[in-house]
């Protein structure tokens, strides 16, 4: 496991309601729902794509394409067609800054 990388500010991230960046070869995106933060894998794991503007619903992740839903707590996919978990990293907010571990 790493270190913990900045990918941008807590700032941002509330204009926007998601931060995106590539760590370590990942496709890291981070949002913050009720005041939890959530980074996990951009990938929804039955086709490889991103997420888009697929849904967050309290503490799970609803892809745009067929409609499976992903646990951001734990990774795992609750719903078909999606049967691999989806990857769960730490996060943080480090002096106005978020940052991730991967
Ligand atoms: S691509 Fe995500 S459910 Fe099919």
């Amino acid at each position: 496991m790493s270190g913990w990388t900045d990918i941008g500010s807590l700032a941002e991230l509330e204009a926007s309601s998601r931060l995106e960046s590539d760590v370590e070869g990942y496709r890291v995106r981070v949002a913050r729902v009720n005041g939890t933060l959530y980074a996990f894998e951009d990938r929804c794991t039955h086709d490889d794509s991103p997420f888009d503007d697929g849904p967050i619903e309290d503490s799970e992740i609803v892809c745009p394409r067929h409609g499976a839903r992903f646990c951001l707590r734990t990774g795992e996919a609750l719903t078909p067609p999606a049967y691999e978990p989806l990857r769960i990293f730490e996060a943080r907010e480090n002096a106005g800054r978020i940052e991730v571990r991967v």
